[in-house]
């Protein structure tokens, strides 16, 4: 758009008057906003139009200018908190092939009608094996090393971010759910999250036969800042993490674990392995109480 047709543009928009902007459809308001953009004002607008087609319109007030606010006696002198961070903690743990490969034959072993969950969750697909809730209970040392990793990288993050020395840890006590998961082709787990616990986490044993497929069996938290999104332009667009308004997907490798707020909305991408292949995890859910304190938000 030249500066004429700019500015015949502009003066259209002022001539329809308000009465007719009010019957613009909402997908106009980028026309609107484009108008401004370009440098036109039209005047009568009230803040708010309905647009009549189920939206709101708001016009933005004020001339778009090049920047203005570069002034050599100011330079950057603010502090940047990250607010209202999430913490996700990721662990590898050492040596972990021997028990991988135990766990995988176990696991393996019993994908079957006596291990299975009754009462499968909703979100979850067709391709999706899901074990009975004990398995952290069970008795086989390659279960119990798994656990004990698990357990105890969880008790050292809580430890970590509530302040929490180790004599204090150790009167927190806890109560758990855990299964494990066999994901074949096609399998997905939709967005959830863990009601009435505290803290959850994703142990991986193996995800084999889907190399090289981007979007295949990720992890993937959303973002929990969802008005995040309500005015995008390309001053907030590209905000880089912790910052970013994107989700957080992660391909896991054998042996990591993945700790996080048990409230937070996840999902697990469709597993699609070239050929053959499967995805085998472990998941838990952990809620505790301190012997001797009451919890009280806020505190
Ligand atoms: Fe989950």
């Amino acid at each position: 758009m030249d500066g004429r047709q700019r500015d015949q543009h502009c003066a259209a928009r002022e001539r329809n008057g308000g009465a007719k902007a009010m019957r613009q459809r909402a997908g106009d308001f980028v026309a609107e906003a484009a108008c401004i953009m370009h440098g036109g004002s039209v005047a009568g607008f009230p803040r708010g139009i309905n647009c009549g087609d189920g939206g709101t319109a708001f016009r933005l007030r004020g001339t778009a200018r090049a920047a203005p606010c570069f002034h050599p006696g100011y330079s950057r002198m603010g502090t940047l908190t990250p607010a209202f961070a999430v913490p996700i903690y990721t662990a590898q743990m050492p040596d972990c092939s021997a028990v991988n490969a135990q766990l995988r034959q176990l696991f393996l072993s019993r994908e079957n009608a006596d291990y299975v969950r009754h009462d499968p969750y909703p979100v979850a697909s067709q391709g999706l094996f899901e074990s009975r809730f004990d398995l952290f209970d069970w008795p086989e040392p390659c279960v119990a090393k798994m656990r004990d990793f698990c357990l105890s990288q969880l008790y050292q993050l809580i430890g970590e971010i509530n302040g929490y020395d180790t004599q204090t840890l150790q009167r927190l006590h806890l109560a758990q759910e855990s299964w494990f998961h066999i994901t074949r082709h096609g399998g997905y787990f939709g967005y959830h999250n863990h009601p009435m616990h505290s803290w959850s986490g994703v142990y991986c044993v193996c995800q084999e036969g889907d190399e090289g497929v981007d979007s295949s069996g990720l992890l993937t938290f959303m973002n929990p800042h969802p008005a995040s999104t309500m005015y995008m332009d390309m001053a907030s667009l590209r905000m880089k993490s912790p910052y970013g308004n994107g989700s957080v997907a992660l391909r896991l490798q054998p042996g990591q674990l993945v700790l996080f707020p048990s409230w937070m909305l996840h999902e697990v991408t469709a597993f699609l392995p070239k050929q053959e292949g499967f995805r085998i995890t472990v998941a838990f859910n952990a809620r505790f109480m301190m012997v001797g304190e009451t919890p009280a938000p806020g505190r």
